[in-house]
């Protein structure tokens, strides 16, 4: 039975809904506010993805992002869900050092970030050995497949992968093979819609999608990039629901504007002394700055 919407989502819900061919909705964030508004809309899935280096942090690539810089986006991130799973993305060398190094930063995000789980990019051997050792230790993962940005100096640039035969069983081989390894879910990243569809009915854990075409079992995308706050190249499965850029830019050349000709602020927006205290702010500047200088008119 799939839980009522008030309740925290869970592993077992997100396979349920699944199972009963219901949609998964999942997207990125970053701060406190961001992730209080998505939870609030009823968002399944909230990943504190490592984009944070490129749409929050202004890095060119996700490589730079830090543990610690995570891990304190985590805790905000948590601290404003009600419902949504909140997943931690690793970053770029946080898992790629031994078994018991990488098992300590995967459960960092569990302890101290407040997550219900982590993802991480990647099914080679190694990387499977990994999420099979996590799901020991109690953490949930959500594998990461396609277009992996953390290999972009590997691949050359963020392009959509799969499209040839060997690549596509690659990424076949590797969904599977996490499913193998305990993983609860997979991110399909770039990959061509058709090869996205035959491995999610392939599998019996849901294919989270983005740039994977209407099959995969949920779709995500960088929360950034379809509020319309991202000012740079877009690919092109991001659909912008708002432009916020536009929105922020007019609110602020609006308040530049009133700010220099004195309409902001209004009565409105002052506090004042009491009428018996009227003469205070005279006495103190007597006070403090002397009785020569004339008083502000
Ligand atoms: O870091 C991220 O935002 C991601 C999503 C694009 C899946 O990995």
């Amino acid at each position: 039975m799939v839980k009522p919407s008030n309740d925290r989502v869970t592993v077992c819900y997100l396979q349920e809904l699944k199972k009963q061919k219901k949609k998964i909705s999942a997207l990125t964030a970053y701060d406190y506010p961001i992730a209080r508004l998505l939870d609030e809309a009823g968002v399944d899935i909230i990943l504190v993805g490592d984009s944070l280096g490129m749409v929050v942090l202004g890095y060119e690539t996700t490589l730079p992002v830090t543990m610690e810089e995570m891990i304190h986006h985590t805790k905000a991130v948590a601290r404003a869900r009600k419902r949504a799973m909140v997943i931690g993305d690793m970053p770029y060398l946080s898992f790629h050092l031994s078994l018991r190094d990488s098992i300590e930063n995967a459960a960092r995000f569990i302890k101290e970030g407040g997550a219900d789980g982590v993802k991480l990019e990647g099914a080679s051997p190694a990387r499977l050995k990994l999420v099979e050792a996590l799901v020991e230790a109690e953490i949930p993962v959500m594998g990461h497949v396609g277009l992996t940005p953390q290999s972009v100096r590997k691949i050359g640039g963020f392009r959509v992968q799969g499209k040839e035969a060997e690549q596509a069983e690659a990424i076949f081989r590797g969904a599977l093979a996490l499913e193998k390894a305990g993983a609860f879910s997979v991110v399909l990243e770039s990959v061509p819609a058709e090869l996205a569809a035959e491995i999610t009915s392939a599998l019996k854990i849901p294919t989270i999608g983005i740039g994977a075409g209407p099959h995969c079992d949920g779709q995500i995308l960088v929360v950034n990039d379809m509020l319309g706050l991202t000012s740079d190249y877009l690919p092109r499965f991001v659909k912008k629901y708002a432009d916020l850029s536009g929105v922020i830019s007019a609110a602020v050349q609006n308040y530049i504007a009133e700010v220099g000709r004195g309409s902001y602020p209004e009565e409105a927006h002052c506090y004042h002394l009491k009428k018996e205290n009227a003469g205070l702010a005279r006495k103190v500047r007597q006070k403090v700055a002397g009785k020569k200088r004339r008083p502000v008119s």
